[in-house]
């Protein structure tokens, strides 16, 4: 079906003078359709209600001092819905008790720093960057090793699956060889030593997002081995290799990392900039109406967005369109850049997601007007590509 002045493909060879804005079903893998406008989408004079798209530095909630830190199950919540919650945790202390999630599994991201991660199942080092998939009902406890600032992702009542990698096979993004499994290594025997010290061990375990506490005469870690095919799994956004097209702005479900039933968590890491003269080399503006987006980023300036720095998440509601920040769009056209360095995660819920009260305080005001620049530019942006 189509009507009027098209692209006959999506994302490249936009007819001069238009915007393209991609209004989807299904994250971006269901029937969509193109509209080509002669304004931007978010070329909006103004946004009245409370419902809009909203912008934090997480690098403002609460020091590793405050509380909250102390435990992850305590650390602060940051968006949520019933089947997801979204924490940020600044450990600064290592965990003298264990934490066990029986609410679902938890995948953790390290933002910052890094340390030593105990489990049921061994020893993990971390670093930034690294991915852990916490299987649920796994106890555990971290040990920072310098000042760490991580993102906790519960899949509630769920589990985090890898993609269907379809046509690509299964070595594309990832071969599986790179995930790491914990250890009973000698960290991990040292750690049991403890066990003989006869103090007492404290397991917290949240269960229906309430909180019980075991307490045992030893340290429960003391598992000498195991066997099977459930453990947690570690993955670094490094061992990532993107998927990517020179002629093609591939969607975000591209970056598929994990999934759950309700959720598909993305990783944008650095590649080369699309080279096909007629390729879109931003994200095209889109509604994708059938998931609430939260994108968060972890290193580098992000492309598409004007003065978004690392430890910043930008929340887009279903329902509304989004798309590139206007400095970002015109260089896209006037001066293209040839490779992007940064990392993001984007996190699409099916489900729309409550943003916690408590997020306020780090909010920063105005991103629902951040786009205005397209008021001014749009007919000079209109022209040069014209030209
Ligand atoms: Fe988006």
């Amino acid at each position: 079906m189509r009507a009027g002045i098209v692209s006959r493909q999506a994302h490249a060879d936009i007819p001069p003078g238009t915007y393209e804005r991609e209004v989807g079903r299904e994250g971006f893998g269901g029937p969509a359709t193109h509209f080509y406008h002669r304004h931007a989408p978010t070329a909006w004079l103004r946004w009245e209600g409370p419902h809009r798209p909203r912008a934090y530095d997480l690098n403002g909630v609460l020091d590793g001092s405050g509380p909250g830190m102390h435990c992850p199950l305590d650390a602060p919540l940051v968006a949520s819905n019933a089947h997801m919650r979204l924490r940020c945790w600044k450990p600064r202390t290592q965990m003298h008790h264990l934490a066990r999630n029986a609410d679902g599994d938890e995948l953790m991201f390290v933002h910052e720093g890094g340390g030593h991660l105990y489990c049921d199942y061994g020893h993990l080092l971390l670093r930034d960057g690294d991915y852990v998939v916490i299987p649920r009902g796994t106890a555990w406890r971290f040990e920072p090793t310098s000042t760490s600032f991580l993102l906790l992702l519960e899949a509630t009542g769920d589990s985090f699956q890898l993609p269907d990698r379809g046509l690509l096979g299964e070595h594309a993004l990832f071969d599986q060889g790179v995930l790491d499994v914990p250890q009973l290594d000698d960290e991990f025997q040292a750690q049991q030593q403890a066990a003989g010290s006869g103090r007492e061990w404290a397991v917290r375990i949240q269960a229906r997002h309430r909180m019980s506490t075991l307490i045992y005469p030893h340290n429960p870690l003391d598992a000498v081995g195991w066997k099977g095919t459930l453990a947690p799994v570690r993955l670094n956004w490094r061992d990532i290799r993107p998927i990517l097209s020179a002629r093609y702005h591939v969607p975000p479900t591209a970056h598929t990392t994990f999934v759950t039933q309700r959720m598909a968590v993305c990783t944008f890491c650095p590649r080369p900039v699309e080279s096909d003269p007629g390729a879109l080399k931003v994200p095209f503006f889109h509604s994708n109406d059938d998931c609430d987006e939260l994108l968060f980023l972890h290193a580098g300036q992000f492309f598409s967005r004007d003065g978004m720095g690392p430890g910043m998440l930008t929340f887009h509601p279903a329902g509304f369109p989004h798309g590139p920040h206007p400095a970002a769009y015109q260089a896209s056209l006037t001066k293209p850049r040839t490779e992007l360095h940064e990392v993001a995660i984007n996190i699409d819920t099916r489900d729309p997601l409550d943003i916690a009260p408590g997020m306020d305080s780090c909010e920063r005001q105005g991103h629902a007007d951040s786009w205005k620049g397209y008021l001014d530019t749009d007919s000079q942006a209109r022209q040069e590509v014209a030209a």
